[in-house]
């Protein structure tokens, strides 16, 4: 089911008067969040959900949904430059599938499109210091499986071998946010620093989106994307963000342009998120940001692992 569906479930046991006691980034009683089970939410989806129902007080319920799904083979798509040293690699990636509910065209087409475009223009062996690593994710709409098997699949030689990780999933929202993940706790948006090296990429995004005249803010770094097991397994980590069901305001509409009060993509996770509901200047402006963050750390990660 859909996160609206899973809220919807929420408030009809809310009203009920129950609790449920979700573990936060593991799954509710256990069965909910098997990463078999194609139905279960984001692990910051997850946590929305548990949060939502802790406010209401009342009974304890046990969450035992059984599993009865097919089981499918979803697959990543990983493409690493000839050139550039193969134990200090920069790793981008994207998401390419979607929710079965709308094409998602800017959840994740814009991402996987923006990264494309840099890896093509790159090409296989561009003149760079480090190795740069390109992935598109499979399954992450149903519990950020792809990237995570990735990761738990490297051994801790090979985790280590990768400088840091750069995210993008949603990058042309129509009521566009220009927002960085917030690597260094600075902008009071609750989820805590990341691993050491992501408060200067996140600067290195502020950095080069100032260059183009937008004013970047942080948000939420609480492993609701695929970077989520990266940060998880200590790797730097950053990327970039428009915006989903958040609610743009005045402030953000003085700054950036568009609707104050309306969602930033009032399309997520719909139908109507197609190609007619991009916005293409946000996703120029976030492809160009994007191509020269990764450009940049092909030579140097210097600021990031010292
Ligand atoms: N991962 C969410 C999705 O694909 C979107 C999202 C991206 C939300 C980044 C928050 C931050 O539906
Ligand atoms: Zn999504
Ligand atoms: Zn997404
Ligand atoms: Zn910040």
């Amino acid at each position: 089911c859909t996160f609206a569906d899973k809220q919807r479930v929420a408030a009809d046991l809310g009203a009920a008067g129950a609790i449920i006691y979700n573990n936060v980034d593991g799954p509710l009683n256990g069965t909910l969040g098997d990463p078999a089970d194609a139905r279960i939410p984001s692990a910051g989806v997850t946590k929305q959900v548990g949060e939502a129902l802790a406010g209401q007080a009342g009974a304890e319920v046990k969450l035992d949904v059984q599993s009865r799904l097919e089981t499918v083979t979803t697959r990543n798509v990983v493409a690493q430059t000839r050139t550039g040293r193969p134990d200090n690699v920069v790793m981008a990636g994207a998401h390419l599938d979607s929710v079965a509910e709308g094409p998602g065209i800017n959840d994740n087409g814009s991402g996987s499109a923006g990264l494309l475009e840099t890896a093509l223009r790159m090409g296989g062996s561009p003149q760079t210091e480090n190795a740069v690593r390109f992935a598109w994710w499979g399954a992450e709409e149903s519990g950020l499986i792809g990237s995570t098997k990735y990761v738990q699949g490297l051994t801790f030689e090979q985790q280590l071998d990768i400088a840091l990780y750069l995210n993008f999933d949603m990058i042309g929202s129509p009521n566009a946010g220009y927002f960085a993940y917030d690597g260094d706790d600075s902008d009071a948006v609750g989820s805590g620093p990341g691993p050491q090296g992501s408060g200067q990429i996140e600067k290195d995004f502020v950095a080069a989106m100032a260059a183009q005249g937008v004013e970047l803010e942080g948000t939420d770094f609480n492993g609701r994307s695929d970077y989520g097991e990266f940060i998880a397994n200590g790797i730097p980590a950053g990327g970039l963000f428009t915006g989903a069901e958040g609610v743009k305001t005045e402030a953000q509409a003085a700054k950036w342009g568009g609707t104050a009060g309306a969602a930033y993509d009032p399309n997520y996770h719909q139908a109507a998120d197609h190609l007619g509901n991009i916005d293409r200047l946000a996703l120029e402006r976030n492809a160009k940001g994007l191509a020269n963050v990764v450009e940049a750390y092909s030579h140097s990660t210097e600021a990031i692992n010292g």
